[in-house]
């Protein structure tokens, strides 16, 4: 049995205003395939020496957000059969600017006058069709360990996808343990803005609901949020745990805050620290709550996502550069997928309160509601 990592790639802002998976620059020497008639890019027959990963174009309905975008691709570094714990893992990469959610052609063009069309639903999809495709590389017993990641926009990605992966693959890919991993993306934003924001994306139509007759009516209602999509992901799977990452003060979620709400309202305030943490750790205690499968690695940090950075490796829940007695970032992160028997709990540094006691000037606060721990049964 072979372990599989997804990861959701990121940075929303840049990569639609690009139009171009940006990451894959910094793959420029790895091979490429493209799929056609006579190629379908086989996992098996990939180059799987350490540290080579592959670019593979899928084509057909998938594509980057403007007509003169490059393709949209995703890149593959096949897993090693003769090592323990060796993930294949798949990246996809994001250039599509709906969060990897939507199926949506706008009403306004592009600068060449060709209509811009936001389909990350259809480039995921795509993808994970060629995964569960490839039989002849999974073994026949299927996966031992499953990983659903992404950082930023990737974050609401894998949120948004879950459900979908953790309940398709059960037949198509069967898996023995899995976890989620949405590395900076909780969703503080203003109220009111989610809803209409996945009807303009195309969310309801993008496939990503299908499970969801219920979550399907909302997002038509245009009253979907994103925390309706994580906690029914949670609460279908009670034994997959979703590891929230989140630093206490994220510049970017903050900043997208403040862009998003003036498309509501153009009298909106901008967000402060304060406010920022304290819905945040609402919504997490709103989770941990309501579902046992909670946990979350709070970090006293305005840093936006870690786990695509160096940093990963040097965080801990007092900043980026670590410190402090609290179990480092990647030592917490190493437990995922969980062992039978094994527990996790959550991490936050600072005195622990009551949320509707927390501090009204610092951040430099816990908030009781949102602690919790997860044992794999
Ligand atoms: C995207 O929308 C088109 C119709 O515009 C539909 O045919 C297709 O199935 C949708 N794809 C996904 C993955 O949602």
């Amino acid at each position: 049995m072979k372990p599989f990592l997804l990861a959701l790639a990121l940075l929303a802002g840049a990569q639609a205003q690009l139009g171009q998976p940006i990451l894959s620059s910094l793959f420029s020497k790895s091979p490429t395939c493209t799929v056609s008639d006579t190629e379908t890019c086989k996992l098996s027959e990939m180059d799987s020496s350490p540290g080579t990963s592959t670019i593979v174009h899928p084509g057909g309905d998938t594509r980057c957000i403007f007509s003169y975008s490059s393709d949209y691709e995703f890149q593959v570094w096949p897993g090693d059969n003769d090592k323990l714990m060796d993930y294949t893992i798949v990246h996809i990469m994001y250039c599509s600017g709906d969060a990897h959610a939507g199926n949506s052609t706008r009403s306004y063009n592009d600068l060449r006058g060709q209509p811009v069309r936001q389909v990350g639903a259809v480039n995921v999809q795509t993808t994970l069709d060629w995964v569960t495709s490839q039989s002849d590389f999974w073994s026949e017993d299927g996966l031992t360990d499953l990983v659903i990641s992404g950082a930023s926009a990737g974050s609401l990605g894998a949120q948004v996808w879950a459900d979908n992966i953790l309940s398709d693959f059960k037949t198509s890919l069967p898996y023995e343990r899995a976890a989620v991993i949405p590395d900076s993306y909780i969703g503080v934003f203003p109220d009111g803005s989610q809803g209409p924001t996945m009807i303009d994306f195309g969310v309801c139509a993008g496939g990503t609901l299908k499970n969801s007759p219920d979550l399907l009516d909302k997002c038509n209602n245009g009253e979907l949020t994103l925390q309706d999509i994580s906690g029914a992901a949670m609460s279908r799977h009670p034994d997959v745990p979703f590891a929230w990452i989140q630093s206490k003060r994220d510049i970017v979620q903050k900043a997208y805050y403040d862009a998003i709400g003036l498309t509501v309202d153009l009298e909106l305030d901008a967000i402060g620290d304060v406010e920022f943490f304290k819905d945040a750790n609402q919504i997490i205690a709103d989770y941990t709550s309501q579902y046992k499968n909670a946990v979350s690695y709070i970090v006293d940090s305005l840093m936006h996502t870690y786990t695509l950075l160096p940093i990963v490796y040097t965080a801990s829940s007092r900043g980026v550069a670590g410190g402090g007695d609290d179990m480092s970032m990647i030592d917490w992160l190493a437990q995922f997928p969980m062992k039978t028997g094994t527990t996790v709990e959550s991490v936050c540094d600072g005195q622990v309160v009551d949320l509707d006691e927390h501090p009204k000037w610092f951040t430099n606060y816990c908030a009781a509601e949102a602690q919790s721990e997860y044992t794999q049964e």
